[in-house]
């Protein structure tokens, strides 16, 4: 099957992958061509304004709607969805070792774990060892923004087919039934769920035209679909619960779609870095490579910040993340290499989490070695560190809060900061 690319970020897109199956100019399902099935998939309420609206129109071989009833689905999970009831939002500051894999063959969705979240987002780590086979998974509760941090990812999805590696990321809309398959056997990573408005690029204001992502680095599959019988399950999280149906065919039989609702990758080595060229240092969002706003202006209800290679020429300056006290939530992972505020104990894989204004900043050895550096032009480099940030405290689940990955010793790295020397 065909992989293709169309580019651009919310653009309309129009799709098939069998000439003449997408109608032109009207949508009426009695004109679809081959017998296929219009069907609308909305990613906002009908209503959103015209700049927020989100749908695509699918051309299937069969509806959607002819499944038999779900089912609760049986088999353990770690997934848990808002409200976060388990644990209470903690103001330590927590950090934790990269979830191994695991042992025996599990799949994408046997291999969720729920690490934190609260009513706007939801952080998940997925590590799996064994693809999808004969069937599909969709949240209806939110879309997924996955973050491969060991292995590919080749997402099957309605609306085409797309290779994700470390390094790039992915966007699943909400309600898009996928099938995650492993060409590297085996693949590890983070996953915010956002519950959210849908995720765009932010607003540049001063930058002007150009700079951080760029619209033309996202892309979207063309239309790719399988004619394929035989049983394939459904597996559907609604209002954090997973239910199961069985079909009788693949749910992956849209012939051709248009519309501005689809999955989307971004490379995120293309991402246009910005910084100070005089002193001290912007704050981090300046990194930030998607936004879901609030409805409080400026107030996000989650971002997605990266913490690329760059050069830092700053001139007296103190250049890693300083001391801070953040009104917002700061949920991080590491993708490869060393993150430049800590310099031990962050591993690609692991994560940390710094609740609404809990103090963190650099670790002692950082800080150290940060005052006393001289400050020619440094280049950062061979490193991928990102932030979740959101606008409401995580509540660790209780996974993750027991978990023999939590890191008991991580105040240490704050210990021993010499008081003041007044005169
Ligand atoms: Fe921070």
């Amino acid at each position: 099957m065909a992989e293709g690319m169309q580019t651009g970020f919310g653009n309309h897109f129009s799709t098939e992958a069998v000439a003449g199956a997408l109608p032109v100019g009207r949508n009426s399902p009695q004109h679809v061509l081959f017998g296929l099935y219009a069907e609308q998939l909305s990613g906002t309420a009908f209503t959103a304004p015209r700049a927020e609206n989100r749908r695509s129109w699918l051309y299937r071989m069969r509806p959607s709607v002819m499944h038999p009833a779900f089912r609760p689905y049986p088999r353990d999970t770690l997934i848990r969805s808002a409200p976060f009831m388990e644990e209470a939002a903690t103001p330590n500051r927590l950090r934790w070792d990269s979830m191994p894999l695991p042992a025996g063959e599990v799949d994408f969705v046997d291999g969720l774990v729920t690490w934190a979240g609260h009513d706007g987002a939801a952080v998940h780590l997925y590590a799996a060892t064994t693809p999808m086979v004969d069937r599909a998974f969709a949240s209806a509760d939110g879309e997924l923004l996955i973050v491969p941090q060991q292995g590919r990812l080749l997402l099957v999805t309605e609306l085409g087919r797309l290779t994700v590696a470390p390094l790039q990321i992915a966007v699943i809309p909400r309600g898009c039934k996928f099938r995650v398959e492993l060409p590297d056997g085996s693949a590890r990573g983070y996953i915010a769920e956002n519950y959210g408005a849908a995720l765009r690029l932010p607003e540049l204001g001063p930058i002007g035209a150009n700079g951080l992502a760029n619209p033309r680095d996202f892309e979207t599959p063309v239309a790719a679909f399988e004619d394929r019988d035989g049983a394939c399950e459904i597996v559907h999280k609604l209002a954090g619960r997973l239910w199961t149906t069985m079909l009788d065919h693949s749910p992956f039989d849209v012939v051709a779609w248009h519309g501005n609702l689809a999955p989307v990758r971004y490379d995120l080595t293309r991402f246009n870095t910005m910084g100070t060229i005089s002193f001290d240092h912007p704050d981090p969002s300046i990194f930030t490579v998607l936004t879901s706003p609030s409805d409080t202006p400026g107030v996000a209800n989650l971002d997605f910040a990266i913490f690329p290679p760059r050069w830092l020429v700053a001139e007296d300056t103190f250049r890693p993340p300083w001391f801070h006290r953040n009104v917002m939530s700061e949920f991080m992972g590491l993708i490869e290499g060393t993150y430049d505020a800590k310099s031990g104990g962050f591993a690609p894989g692991g994560a940390s989490l710094h609740n609404c204004l809990s103090a963190h900043g650099p670790d002692r050895e950082s800080h150290d070695r940060a005052v006393a550096a001289e400050l020619t032009p440094q280049r950062i480099a061979d490193t991928m560190a990102f932030m979740f940030e959101t606008r409401l405290p995580f509540a660790p689940t209780s996974h993750a809060l027991h978990s023999p990955l939590l890191q008991d010793d991580y105040d240490a790295c704050w210990q021993g900061f010499p008081k003041a020397r007044l005169p």
